[in-house]
């Protein structure tokens, strides 16, 4: 793997910590200045189909994410290192009657660049904002996929296990298999004592739940992750002091994620609007 000096990065305007930096401008022309193979992991949320860009009633329309985004997807091919990973939370929204498609034809899009398509996670919303949907129901769930460059990505299930909800039949079965018991020799001369019934942490699902954020938002953004997604991606998926890039970083909330789990953090955004809220963010936490 390539080594990354931060500090070189962004300029006497970049926002810094000791662990990371914030970078306004076109997220491409930062990922154009990294060296190849230093980056452990990206992870993401790009402006949703149709969502407004300037203000000036001008949107993200399908021809940005063939063009632009295309190249955004093949810089981040090449600044990954080889056991680094790539997650995409996208969603398409609705066309009239129809779910919109680009999030499935995004998929061949990436495959088609050499990413190896490792996993779909599912973030279930419980909560989901409100809103008529007449002949559909309430939208509660966003895709995050999960790409890598090579077979051998970094993995670590143990940093973000879940307590364990076996139903009652099933903790009655596995008190019973054998490998649970130790023999103990009781001065009776036999005896056998529980050891445990099965790990009462287990590794998690691909099937996340999060509520979405519904903290303040002096910043109106309109499409935050609530801190506990990229949380999760970066204890699967690096090990602290590694290095986590967001090119679409909107509120930082990544950035925010990666600073209190101690790994180094890069983030571009184009309105400065957004990051305004990076350091206060960083000095709560959350
Ligand atoms: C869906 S939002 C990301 C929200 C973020 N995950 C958060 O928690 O706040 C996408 C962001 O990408 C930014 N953006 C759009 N085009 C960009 C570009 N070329 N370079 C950098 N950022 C860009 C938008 O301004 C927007 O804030």
């Amino acid at each position: 793997m390539k080594s990354l000096n931060l500090s070189e990065l962004g300029g006497g305007s970049a926002f810094r910590t000791k662990l990371g930096v914030l970078i306004i401008g076109n997220c491409v022309d930062t990922l154009r200045q990294l060296p190849a193979e230093s980056i452990d992991l990206v992870i993401t949320s790009p402006p949703y189909d149709r969502q407004g860009k300037y203000g000036d009633g001008e949107r993200y329309e399908r021809a940005w994410y063939e063009d632009f985004f295309l190249k955004v997807t093949s810089e981040i091919f090449r600044v990954l290192q080889a056991e680094g990973s790539f997650v995409l939370n996208y969603r398409s929204k609705r066309y009239g009657s129809e779910r919109g498609t680009l999030q499935y034809e995004l998929v061949f899009w990436l495959r088609e660049q050499g990413f190896l398509f490792a996993e779909d996670f599912v973030w279930g919303k419980p909560s989901p904002p409100p809103g008529r949907f007449h002949r559909f129901l309430k939208d509660a769930v966003e895709y995050c996929f999960h790409f890598t460059k090579t077979p051998r990505w970094q993995f670590f299930p143990e940093n973000c296990l879940a307590p364990a909800r076996w139903d009652v039949k099933d903790r009655e079965r596995r008190k019973r298999l054998p490998h649970n018991y130790q023999r103990v020799d009781e001065p009776s001369g036999h005896g056998r004592k529980r050891v445990q019934a099965g790990p009462d942490m287990v590794r998690p699902s691909t099937l996340l739940h999060f509520e979405p954020e519904f903290g303040p938002n002096p910043t109106k953004h309109p499409a935050r992750f609530p801190i506990e997604l990229p949380s999760f991606f970066i204890k699967l998926l690096t090990q602290p002091d590694q290095v986590m890039l967001d090119p679409f970083a909107g509120t930082c909330t990544s950035a925010v994620a990666a600073e209190k789990l101690g790994r180094q953090w890069i983030a571009t955004e184009l309105d400065p609007a957004y990051t305004a809220v990076l350091a206060q963010r960083l000095e709560s936490g959350r």
